[in-house]
């Protein structure tokens, strides 16, 4: 199974950015935790800070990979080109995010992708990416 790890604008600061929020690991630290987890998964990783460029991540991935996991960050509550492209994939995609987004600002309570999503799941610190990991091969299994 194949699956792409999508990560969004700004995650690129994840171990020194607001630590107290997202933690003190980098992203590729725990990439090589997620893949030495899931060693039967074939993780691919892209991250960018441009919608257009997440976009172009989307189109090509459902033709690469058979699940996506999805962390839009601030784009999650903006972007409704993502939201389309989302829809517009057959590629599941599981929204996730690090922080419990339900507990911050009211402004990051709104989610144009989770409609379109498979699932969310959000405020379990990196785990989050597990969670949804998880869930893929559980319903591949
Ligand atoms: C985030 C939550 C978003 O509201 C925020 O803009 C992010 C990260 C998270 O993973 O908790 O950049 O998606």
């Amino acid at each position: 199974m194949k699956i792409l790890i999508l990560n969004g604008p700004n995650l690129n600061l994840l171990g020194t950015r607001e630590p107290e929020i997202y933690g003190n690991i980098s992203f590729v630290t725990y990439l090589d935790q997620l893949k030495k987890r899931f060693n039967e998964v074939e993780i691919t990783f892209q991250q960018s800070n441009h919608e257009g460029v997440l976009i172009d991540f989307l189109q090509k991935a459902e033709k690469e990979v058979d699940a996506i996991v999805l962390n839009a960050a601030a784009y999650t509550h903006t972007s409704i080109a993502i939201a389309d492209a989302v829809s517009a994939i057959k590629t599941p995609v599981i929204e996730v995010h690090i922080s419990n987004v339900y507990e911050r600002e009211d402004y990051r309570k709104q989610s144009y992708i989770a409609p379109v999503a498979k699932g969310v799941i959000a405020g379990f610190g990196l785990q989050s990416y597990a969670l949804a990991i998880q869930n893929f091969v559980n319903d591949n299994t």
